[in-house]
Parts: structure tokens; sequence; C-alpha cells
């Protein structure tokens, strides 16, 4: 028999409410460091008992495990977005469907929807008030969803238009029920489930319909929507997607696209108007038709506010040795990726907000982790870095953004993603060009 060595942890029952708190909220992760060090050990509502690391050498043996020692965590995520979802998948099931997903996202792709980005921004910019206080998550909320609706389904429609309104409605409770374990009571009509549940019907009869539409276009070829290259595409053995596949597949890449991106716009506008002198350099930059800084900006504002807490997987091998830790079969192992950001160890005066010290060097990617990583890593990294980048410069370029001395936006969690508690408050004007 394997012996078993873990860290210490807090003791139950406490612990399931300190670790309930760890699937909600930084604040519950940020104590149990500072009582049991880098790693520990919780019990966690859905997981079970998991080990929580943020130690980057352990950080980067567990993403570069394969999936006999460790795979994806069946979590509430995959049950929201439905079997064929790469959320749902383990394995070979996982590697089959990822390799059917990952040309959409090729960096020549992507510079086809930089335009898309920066039409939707400029739109969405034109509602900004000027010179008085507004929240601009829900904008960057709007920009993003029709980002993702034109980039995932290709032009305006009906369906388009059905599917936006949709969309933030089941987004929303969708995201809330990911991180909530699933009732074995109480699943009545009005349940929370059960709405869920039927949007989700709706959902699938809109997304049939796109499906059956893009099956009769004589010019499917020369479409570049993400549909459009699902529907042709073929695993090695020459099948294609089913419906069903591609119905999943497609609402995990409009949750995950859209959200998480959003979240982190407004972190940064809350970010910038704390930081002045950035916010001024970036102005110049953009002017200047630079792009580094800004680049450099995103990168620190997702190290020192990234939007997902942590990132799981599971040991599927008899044991699995981690570092300092020998794991049973079935045990969960949680990245926090707040704690890894926000080590002194790692990242020197860690709690500044400091974009130069990524201006010239390229994070670690076992270090600077808000994508997870491994065989896992989001799929859409580079297409949230190319949107996040177009939003800031049009929004650089057109606006003058007004630094504030208010105190720092406290962190919400709104399910899946932790959002600036006022949603990214800003004060904008016109802006005048000397
Ligand atoms: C700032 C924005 C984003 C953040 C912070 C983010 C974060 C993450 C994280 C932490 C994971 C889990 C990785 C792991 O388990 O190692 C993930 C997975 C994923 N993300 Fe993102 N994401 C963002 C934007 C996007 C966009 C724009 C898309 C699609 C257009 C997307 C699609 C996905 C998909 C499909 C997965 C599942 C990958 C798999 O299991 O193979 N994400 N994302």
């Amino acid at each position: 028999m394997t012996t078993v060595t873990l860290p210490p942890g807090p003791a139950t029952p406490r612990a399931v409410q300190a670790a309930y708190a760890l699937t909600v909220a930084r604040r519950g992760v940020r104590q149990m460091r500072e009582r049991y060090g880098d790693a520990f050990t919780v019990n966690v509502p859905i997981f079970g008992r998991a080990l929580v690391i943020s130690d980057p050498a352990e950080i980067r043996q567990l993403f570069l495990a394969g999936p006999d020692d460790v795979d994806n965590l069946a979590s509430n995520l995959g049950r929201v977005l439905g079997p064929g979802s790469l959320f749902a998948l383990a394995g070979e099931a996982h590697h089959r469907q990822r390799k059917l997903l990952v040309p959409p996202f090729h960096g020549r792709r992507l510079a086809a929807y930089e335009k898309v980005v920066e039409d939707e921004t400029v739109r969405e910019l034109a509602s900004w008030p000027h010179g008085r206080p507004f929240a601009t998550l829900p904008s960057m909320m709007r920009i993003t969803l029709n980002v993702i609706l034109r980039a995932v389904f290709g032009a305006e429609g009906a369906e388009f238009d059905e599917l936006r309104e949709l969309l933030p409605r089941a987004i929303r409770l969708g995201s809330r029920l990911a991180v909530l374990p699933i009732p074995r009571v109480g699943r009545g009509r009005w349940s929370p489930w059960a709405r869920f549940w039927a949007m989700r019907r709706e959902y699938d009869a809109i997304v049939d319909r796109l499906i059956t539409k893009a099956t009769r276009d004589a010019d499917l070829d020369g479409r570049d929507d993400i549909l459009a290259m699902l529907v042709q595409s073929r695993h090695d053995d020459g099948s294609g997607m089913s419906r069903g596949e591609l119905a999943d597949q497609l609402l995990t890449l409009l949750t995950a696209g859209h959200e998480t991106t959003a979240t982190t716009l407004a972190w940064a506008v809350e970010r910038l108007r704390r930081h002045p002198a950035v916010l001024r350099a970036l102005v110049e930059e953009a002017d200047a038709g630079g792009r580094e800084l800004r680049e450099a900006t995103v990168i620190e504002v997702q190290r020192t506010r990234p939007v997902i807490d942590l990132v799981g997987r599971q040991v599927k091998a008899e044991s699995f040795q981690l570092g300092r830790w020998t794991l049973p079969k079935g045990f969960t192992v949680l990245v926090s990726i707040d704690l890894v950001h926000d080590a002194e160890s790692v990242f020197p005066n860690a709690r500044a907000f400091d974009p130069y010290r990524f201006l010239d060097t390229r994070p670690d990617r076992y270090q600077w982790v808000p994508f997870g990583g491994g065989t896992r890593r989001c799929l859409g990294a580079a297409f949230a870095n190319m949107e996040m980048n177009v939003v800031l410069h049009t929004m650089l370029r057109d606006l003058t953004l007004v630094p504030t001395r208010e105190r720092d936006e406290r962190w919400h969690s709104r399910g899946v993603a932790n959002a600036p508690a006022k949603g990214g408050r800003a004060v904008v004007q016109p802006r005048t060009r000397s």
C-alpha cells in the first residue's frame, strides 16, 4: 500500500466552511497560506478533500503530467456545458476534440477578428456617458459577447439576436450553478437547475437551426466563423463532430470566452485609473503606434487580478508523487492562481501593480498561470489577448480615462469569475488631441 503524504490543513467541520470560502473568495486561501504555508489540504464542496498548491515547481510538474497520472476534474462546469464540452472530457476523448478546436484559434486566423473587436468596441464606447462615473463591466460584457458570437457564428441574423438575448441569462445562472453542489432534492420546475435546463433546450434548438443552415450553405468554405470551420472539420478517421458535440463545444467557447475576458477588461480599467503614470505612458504609446507596454499591462492585470482563482486536476494513477506530496487515486489537486501570482518569492513586491516588470520579459508559464497550463491550458488564451489588446487600444485612442484616488475596488465573485465589486467604475471624457 502507498503511504499518503499530505500537508496539514484545517480540520472539519470548520474546514468545510473554510474551504467553501475557498471556492468563492480569495481571502480564504490567503488566510490558509499564512497559517500552513504554500501548500495545504482542504475539504471542498463538489471536489471533496483537495491539495492546494502554489509552488511553481509543483505547478509545472502537475501541468506536465500525462493523462494517465492526472486529468480533468469532473467539475460542474462540464455538467452545465454538456457531456461533449472540452471541460467534461478527459484522456483520449479530450485530445481528439481539442485537435479539432485548435485550428480556428491559430494566430493567423485571429487577425481576421481584430476588426470585429474594434467595431464592437467603437459601437459600445459611443454609449459611454462623459464626465460622470459608470460601471464598465456591463459594457465589456456586451463587447465580448458580441465578439464571441460573431467569431463563433459569423454573420448576424435572427438566431444571433435570439442568442444575444438568451446567453447572458443562461451564462449568469450557469456560472453560479457551476460552483455549487447539485442538490439531491428540491429540483422542482422552478429550481435553478430546472430553469437552466429549460434555457439549454432553447439554446439547443437555435444552434440546431444554425447547424442546418451551415450544412446547406454553398459558401461554407469561404466563411471564417468557428461554426463553419467545425462543421467541416474531420477527425483522423474521417468522422465529423455530431450535432450534440458541436452544440456543447460552441456553448463552451461562448461561455469560456465571454465573461472571463470582460471581467479582466473591467479590472484593467480599475487598475489604470489608480495608476495615472502607467495610463499616461499607455496613451503616449498608443498614439505612437506601439503595443509593448499595453501587452505588458494586460499581463500585469491578469497577474494581480486573476479572474479565475483555481485550476483543478484529479489523480488517475494508483498514486502520484507531486513534489513533496504523495497523493492517492481520486485525490483532487487545486492550483491557486492567486497565491502563486501573489508570492513575494516569485514576484518581488507582488502587491504592486507594475506592468514594467513584464516589459522586456515574458512571464514564466508556471509562475504566471491565469490561463492554467499543460494539455488543458485555455484554448482561447491568444484570442483573449488579441481581444483585450484591441479593446484597450480603442479605448485609449478614442477617450480620456480620468484617474481617481478612490480606494481599490474589492473582489466580487460572480460564480466562475471574480469581478471588481463596483464593476470597474470609470469616468471618461472625449479625447482632445494637442
Ligand atoms: C481573460 C480571459 C480568459 C481567462 C482568464 C481564461 C482562463 C481559463 C482557464 C484558467 C482555463 C482552465 C485551464 C486549465 O485547466 O489548465 C481555461 C480553459 C478553457 N478556456 Fe479560457 N480563459 C479566457 C478566455 C477564453 C476565451 C476567449 C476562450 C474561447 C474563445 C476560452 C476557451 C477556453 C476553453 C475551450 C477551455 C478548456 C480547455 C480544455 O479543457 O482543453 N477561454 N480558460
